[in-house]
Protein backbone atom coordinates (compact mmCIF):
# COMPACT_ATOMS: atom_id res chain seq x y z
CA UNK A 1 0.00 0.00 0.00
CA UNK A 2 1.11 3.51 -0.37
CA UNK A 3 0.57 7.00 0.66
CA UNK A 4 0.64 10.08 -1.53
CA UNK A 5 2.36 13.39 0.35
CA UNK A 6 2.14 17.07 -1.54
CA UNK A 7 4.13 19.78 -0.35
CA UNK A 8 2.44 22.75 -1.22
CA UNK A 9 5.05 24.74 -0.38
CA UNK A 10 7.61 26.95 -2.02
CA UNK A 11 10.15 25.46 0.25
CA UNK A 12 11.23 22.37 -0.95
CA UNK A 13 13.09 21.25 1.94
CA UNK A 14 10.99 23.11 4.44
CA UNK A 15 8.61 23.30 7.15
CA UNK A 16 5.73 21.33 5.94
CA UNK A 17 8.10 19.21 4.24
CA UNK A 18 9.52 18.76 7.87
CA UNK A 19 6.25 17.68 8.64
CA UNK A 20 5.27 15.70 5.51
CA UNK A 21 8.63 13.52 6.29
CA UNK A 22 7.93 12.72 10.02
CA UNK A 23 4.68 11.41 8.55
CA UNK A 24 5.97 9.85 5.70
CA UNK A 25 8.67 8.09 8.24
CA UNK A 26 6.34 6.79 10.59
CA UNK A 27 4.37 4.87 7.79
CA UNK A 28 7.31 3.70 6.07
CA UNK A 29 7.70 1.98 9.88
CA UNK A 30 4.31 0.47 9.35
CA UNK A 31 5.05 -0.86 6.08
CA UNK A 32 3.07 1.26 4.04
CA UNK A 33 4.92 2.74 0.86
CA UNK A 34 5.62 7.10 0.58
CA UNK A 35 6.23 9.36 -1.96
CA UNK A 36 6.44 13.00 -1.28
CA UNK A 37 5.15 14.96 -4.54
CA UNK A 38 5.99 18.75 -4.50
CA UNK A 39 4.20 21.49 -6.61
CA UNK A 40 7.47 23.31 -7.26
CA UNK A 41 7.85 26.91 -7.50
CA UNK A 42 6.49 27.46 -11.27
CA UNK A 43 3.39 29.48 -11.56
CA UNK A 44 0.46 27.44 -11.08
CA UNK A 45 -2.63 28.53 -12.86
CA UNK A 46 -6.02 28.54 -10.65
CA UNK A 47 -8.95 26.56 -12.82
CA UNK A 48 -9.98 28.51 -15.57
CA UNK A 49 -13.60 26.73 -15.77
CA UNK A 50 -12.53 25.87 -19.67
CA UNK A 51 -14.66 22.32 -18.71
CA UNK A 52 -12.14 20.74 -20.88
CA UNK A 53 -11.61 18.25 -18.29
CA UNK A 54 -15.10 16.71 -19.05
CA UNK A 55 -13.92 15.78 -22.86
CA UNK A 56 -9.63 14.93 -22.42
CA UNK A 57 -10.32 13.51 -18.77
CA UNK A 58 -7.32 15.64 -17.46
CA UNK A 59 -6.19 19.45 -16.69
CA UNK A 60 -6.05 21.03 -19.89
CA UNK A 61 -3.35 23.03 -18.40
CA UNK A 62 -0.48 20.17 -18.79
CA UNK A 63 1.59 20.79 -15.46
CA UNK A 64 2.12 19.41 -12.18
CA UNK A 65 -1.35 18.74 -12.00
CA UNK A 66 -1.49 16.20 -14.69
CA UNK A 67 1.64 14.66 -13.63
CA UNK A 68 -0.08 14.08 -10.09
CA UNK A 69 -3.69 12.85 -11.96
CA UNK A 70 -1.37 10.06 -12.85
CA UNK A 71 -0.21 8.65 -10.28
CA UNK A 72 -2.91 8.71 -7.99
CA UNK A 73 -4.53 5.90 -9.22
CA UNK A 74 -2.20 3.77 -7.64
CA UNK A 75 -1.76 5.34 -4.53
CA UNK A 76 -4.35 4.08 -1.48
CA UNK A 77 -3.95 7.38 1.08
CA UNK A 78 -3.32 10.98 0.89
CA UNK A 79 -1.94 13.77 3.10
CA UNK A 80 -2.08 17.10 1.54
CA UNK A 81 0.63 19.89 3.36
CA UNK A 82 0.52 23.51 2.96
CA UNK A 83 2.19 26.18 4.97
CA UNK A 84 -0.28 28.67 6.00
CA UNK A 85 -0.21 31.93 3.68
CA UNK A 86 -2.08 34.69 5.03
CA UNK A 87 -3.96 32.75 7.35
CA UNK A 88 -5.08 30.54 4.58
CA UNK A 89 -3.55 27.38 2.22
CA UNK A 90 -0.64 28.77 0.18
CA UNK A 91 -2.05 30.11 -3.65
CA UNK A 92 -0.43 27.07 -5.50
CA UNK A 93 -2.02 24.40 -3.10
CA UNK A 94 -5.04 25.91 -3.60
CA UNK A 95 -4.72 25.86 -7.41
CA UNK A 96 -3.34 22.56 -7.64
CA UNK A 97 -6.62 21.25 -5.47
CA UNK A 98 -8.98 22.65 -7.67
CA UNK A 99 -7.51 21.20 -10.56
CA UNK A 100 -6.80 18.11 -9.68
CA UNK A 101 -10.20 17.33 -7.86
CA UNK A 102 -11.97 19.00 -10.84
CA UNK A 103 -10.24 17.04 -13.43
CA UNK A 104 -10.88 14.23 -11.37
CA UNK A 105 -14.39 14.24 -10.90
CA UNK A 106 -15.69 16.13 -14.39
CA UNK A 107 -12.77 13.61 -16.53
CA UNK A 108 -14.97 10.70 -15.00
CA UNK A 109 -11.21 9.41 -13.14
CA UNK A 110 -12.54 9.31 -9.18
CA UNK A 111 -9.85 8.10 -8.19
CA UNK A 112 -10.15 9.49 -4.40
CA UNK A 113 -13.28 7.38 -3.78
CA UNK A 114 -13.17 6.14 -0.34
CA UNK A 115 -9.60 6.59 -0.07
CA UNK A 116 -7.86 7.89 3.33
CA UNK A 117 -7.18 11.49 3.12
CA UNK A 118 -5.55 14.03 5.81
CA UNK A 119 -4.38 17.71 5.66
CA UNK A 120 -0.96 18.87 7.52
CA UNK A 121 -0.55 22.82 8.18
CA UNK A 122 2.59 24.24 8.69
CA UNK A 123 2.47 27.65 10.11
CA UNK A 124 5.09 30.18 11.89
CA UNK A 125 2.26 31.57 14.46
CA UNK A 126 -1.89 31.85 13.12
CA UNK A 127 -4.11 30.43 10.12
CA UNK A 128 -3.66 26.89 11.36
CA UNK A 129 -7.28 25.84 11.65
CA UNK A 130 -8.79 28.01 8.73
CA UNK A 131 -6.74 26.60 6.27
CA UNK A 132 -6.92 22.75 7.81
CA UNK A 133 -10.75 23.46 7.57
CA UNK A 134 -10.11 24.80 3.90
CA UNK A 135 -7.99 21.95 3.10
CA UNK A 136 -10.57 19.41 4.46
CA UNK A 137 -13.63 20.12 2.41
CA UNK A 138 -11.56 18.88 -0.74
CA UNK A 139 -12.04 15.61 1.18
CA UNK A 140 -15.39 15.63 2.38
CA UNK A 141 -16.92 16.34 -0.91
CA UNK A 142 -14.91 13.39 -2.90
CA UNK A 143 -16.12 10.63 -0.25
CA UNK A 144 -12.59 10.40 1.11
CA UNK A 145 -12.37 8.96 4.94
CA UNK A 146 -10.75 11.71 6.98
CA UNK A 147 -7.87 10.25 8.87
CA UNK A 148 -7.53 12.31 12.50
CA UNK A 149 -4.71 12.48 14.92
CA UNK A 150 -4.58 13.77 18.78
CA UNK A 151 -4.67 17.87 17.87
CA UNK A 152 -5.38 19.65 14.64
CA UNK A 153 -2.19 18.48 12.62
CA UNK A 154 -0.05 21.25 12.52
CA UNK A 155 3.31 22.09 13.18
CA UNK A 156 4.96 25.57 14.11
CA UNK A 157 8.28 27.44 12.92
CA UNK A 158 9.58 29.55 10.33
CA UNK A 159 12.86 27.08 9.12
CA UNK A 160 12.67 23.17 10.06
CA UNK A 161 14.97 23.27 12.68
CA UNK A 162 11.76 25.03 14.16
CA UNK A 163 9.32 22.71 13.29
CA UNK A 164 12.09 20.25 14.74
CA UNK A 165 11.24 21.49 18.29
CA UNK A 166 7.83 21.36 18.03
CA UNK A 167 7.47 18.25 19.58
CA UNK A 168 3.86 18.22 19.84
CA UNK A 169 3.39 18.93 16.11
CA UNK A 170 6.10 16.16 15.21
CA UNK A 171 4.04 13.93 17.88
CA UNK A 172 0.94 14.99 16.19
CA UNK A 173 2.18 13.60 12.84
CA UNK A 174 3.15 10.57 13.81
CA UNK A 175 0.10 9.74 15.51
CA UNK A 176 -1.77 10.79 12.35
CA UNK A 177 0.68 8.13 10.00
CA UNK A 178 -0.49 5.16 12.44
CA UNK A 179 -4.09 6.32 12.41
CA UNK A 180 -3.22 6.63 8.46
CA UNK A 181 -1.63 2.85 8.60
CA UNK A 182 -4.85 1.46 11.04
CA UNK A 183 -6.81 2.54 8.47
CA UNK A 184 -5.67 1.43 5.55
CA UNK A 185 -5.21 -2.32 7.09
CA UNK A 186 -8.22 -2.00 8.08
CA UNK A 187 -9.80 -1.07 4.84
CA UNK A 188 -7.62 -3.71 2.90
CA UNK A 189 -8.73 -6.70 5.32
CA UNK A 190 -12.30 -5.52 4.81
CA UNK A 191 -11.84 -5.69 0.96
CA UNK A 192 -10.41 -9.27 1.50
CA UNK A 193 -13.20 -10.48 3.56
CA UNK A 194 -15.80 -9.60 0.89
CA UNK A 195 -16.88 -5.97 2.57
CA UNK A 196 -18.72 -4.55 -0.44
CA UNK A 197 -18.21 -0.17 -1.38
CA UNK A 198 -21.65 1.07 -0.54
CA UNK A 199 -23.81 1.11 -3.46
CA UNK A 200 -23.73 4.96 -5.44
CA UNK A 201 -26.33 7.05 -6.45
CA UNK A 202 -26.01 9.44 -9.73
CA UNK A 203 -25.78 12.51 -8.90
CA UNK A 204 -28.57 15.21 -8.14
CA UNK A 205 -27.28 18.81 -8.98
CA UNK A 206 -30.23 21.46 -8.08
CA UNK A 207 -27.68 24.26 -7.73
CA UNK A 208 -30.67 25.36 -4.89
CA UNK A 209 -33.43 25.97 -8.66
CA UNK A 210 -36.81 25.18 -7.62
CA UNK A 211 -39.50 25.46 -10.32
C1 LIG B 1 3.22 34.93 1.65
C2 LIG B 1 3.35 34.36 3.03
C3 LIG B 1 2.34 34.55 3.95
C4 LIG B 1 2.45 34.00 5.23
N1 LIG B 1 1.38 34.14 6.09
C5 LIG B 1 1.45 33.58 7.32
C6 LIG B 1 0.32 33.67 8.21
O1 LIG B 1 -0.74 34.19 7.90
N2 LIG B 1 0.47 33.09 9.44
C7 LIG B 1 1.63 32.49 9.84
O2 LIG B 1 1.69 32.01 10.95
N3 LIG B 1 2.69 32.36 9.02
C8 LIG B 1 2.63 32.89 7.76
N4 LIG B 1 3.69 32.75 6.90
C9 LIG B 1 4.86 31.96 7.33
C10 LIG B 1 4.76 30.48 6.91
O3 LIG B 1 3.46 29.97 6.98
C11 LIG B 1 5.60 29.59 7.82
O4 LIG B 1 6.89 30.08 7.94
C12 LIG B 1 5.60 28.16 7.31
O5 LIG B 1 5.99 27.29 8.35
C13 LIG B 1 6.53 27.98 6.13
O6 LIG B 1 6.45 26.64 5.64
P1 LIG B 1 7.37 26.14 4.42
O7 LIG B 1 8.80 26.22 4.90
O8 LIG B 1 6.94 24.76 4.15
O9 LIG B 1 7.08 27.09 3.30
C14 LIG B 1 3.60 33.28 5.62
C15 LIG B 1 4.64 33.10 4.68
C16 LIG B 1 4.53 33.62 3.40
C17 LIG B 1 5.62 33.39 2.40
Amino acid sequence: MKVLLVNGSPHKKGCTFTALTEVAETLNKEEIDTEIFWVGTKPLVGCTACMKCIEIGCCSFNDCVNDFLDIVPDADGFIFGSPVHYAAASGAITSFMDRVFYADLLGGRQSFYLKPAAAVISARRAGTTATFDQINKYFTISEMPIISSRYWNMVHGAKPEDVKKDLEGLQTMRVLARNMAWFLKCKEAGTKAGVPFPAREEGIFTNFIRE
